[in-house]
């Protein structure tokens, strides 16, 4: 099973960015997801647009150097919010090894994403502000969360570079916490070596392309909502089950609930597998197919009558 955290388990919008309030979300998370590791075979993905915004800022306080790159606050994201998880797990699940690792996702430098900025990162702002920043720190902004944020390019995920590594600690039982914030945006030169590129790749993207490689039966995409709605900002249609082409067909959210769909569309077509969008409080339920949005190959079949 592949769960896949939004920033929204780490940090409620509008909450701080403190360390208290996102241990005590993480905890939160491990307790949802722990009755999962007790059962299966589980990979921990996670999102971290507030954390690496916030590292951006904290990075060009000290004007002595260049601001670091994506790439490389990436990784420090990785290892930040991979050890509040690991740590909360572990709480947990005494006993249990658990492991985060550090991921590199390998991006085209030909995606389209790269000329078109898309990914919010960081903290809110009001308009006069953002335009400020944006002209001073040469930033693409865009409307997000009722105010501005810095975006930046969203290239597609197409290859984990760990996933040896990965399947190894999956098979030996080990709890992986991988592909966080999408994980590390790398290309591939023509001598064949990766670096590292300004870019954050979508979470429920490389979660789905994990889950796709690993050839997990399930993808749980873990949010603040407890399904799809189909008349969102409404929350009268929450949809249960689902096919692809049905997803697909209702043109979500671009920022939030459509890499969501995209992620489980890929995810299912891809292995034939349950993809679930819902609460990360209902995760066992989830997966049990009880709740949140089921995103399945196929409408199930009606019950056959019995031949006599
Ligand atoms: N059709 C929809 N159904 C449910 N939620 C939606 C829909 N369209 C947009 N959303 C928004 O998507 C959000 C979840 O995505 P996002 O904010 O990216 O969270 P995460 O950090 O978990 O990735 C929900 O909180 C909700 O505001
Ligand atoms: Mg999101």
């Amino acid at each position: 099973v592949v769960a896949a955290l939004g920033g929204n388990a780490l940090a409620r919008p509008g909450e701080k960015l403190d360390i208290g309030s996102q241990r005590a979300n993480v905890a939160a998370a491990a307790r949802a997801l722990a009755p999962l590791a007790r059962e299966h075979q589980l990979i921990v993905a996670h999102g971290n647009g507030p954390q690496v915004g916030l590292l951006a800022l904290q990075a060009e306080a000290y004007t002595e150097v260049e601001p670091y790159p994506l790439d490389v606050l990436s990784a420090q994201s990785e290892g930040l919010i991979g050890y509040l998880i690991e740590a909360a797990l572990r709480n947990q699940l005494p006993g249990r090894e658990i492991a985060t690792l550090l991921t590199q996702v390998e991006v085209s430098l030909d995606d389209p994403g790269f000329a078109r900025p898309t990914k919010p990162i960081g903290p809110v702002y009001g308009e006069s502000q953002a335009r400020e920043l944006a002209r001073t720190r040469r930033w693409s902004i865009a409307p997000d969360r009722g105010g501005f944020r810095r975006v930046v390019p969203s290239p597609a995920p197409q290859r984990i570079a760990q996933l040896p590594t990965l399947r190894r600690l999956a098979d030996a039982g080990v709890i992986a916490v991988c592909a966080g914030g999408g994980g590390i945006p790398v290309v591939r030169g023509a001598d064949g070596a990766l670096s590292g590129v300004e870019a954050v790749v979508d979470k429920d993207l490389a979660a789905a392309l994990v889950a796709s490689e690993l050839g997990a039966g399930a993808l749980l995409l873990l949010t603040d909502v407890e399904a799809v709605f189909g008349d969102w900002p409404g929350t009268a249609q929450p949809l249960a089950g689902v096919t692809p082409a049905q997803l697909r067909a209702l043109r979500l959210a671009p920022g939030s609930m459509g890499p969501k769909a995209e992620a489980a569309c890929r995810f299912v077509e891809r292995t034939g597998g349950v993809a679930a969008i819902g609460a990360l409080r209902d995760a066992p339920r989830l997966l049990a197919g009880e709740t949140g949005t089921q995103v399945r190959r196929s409408e199930p079949r009606p019950p056959q009558r019995r031949a006599r």
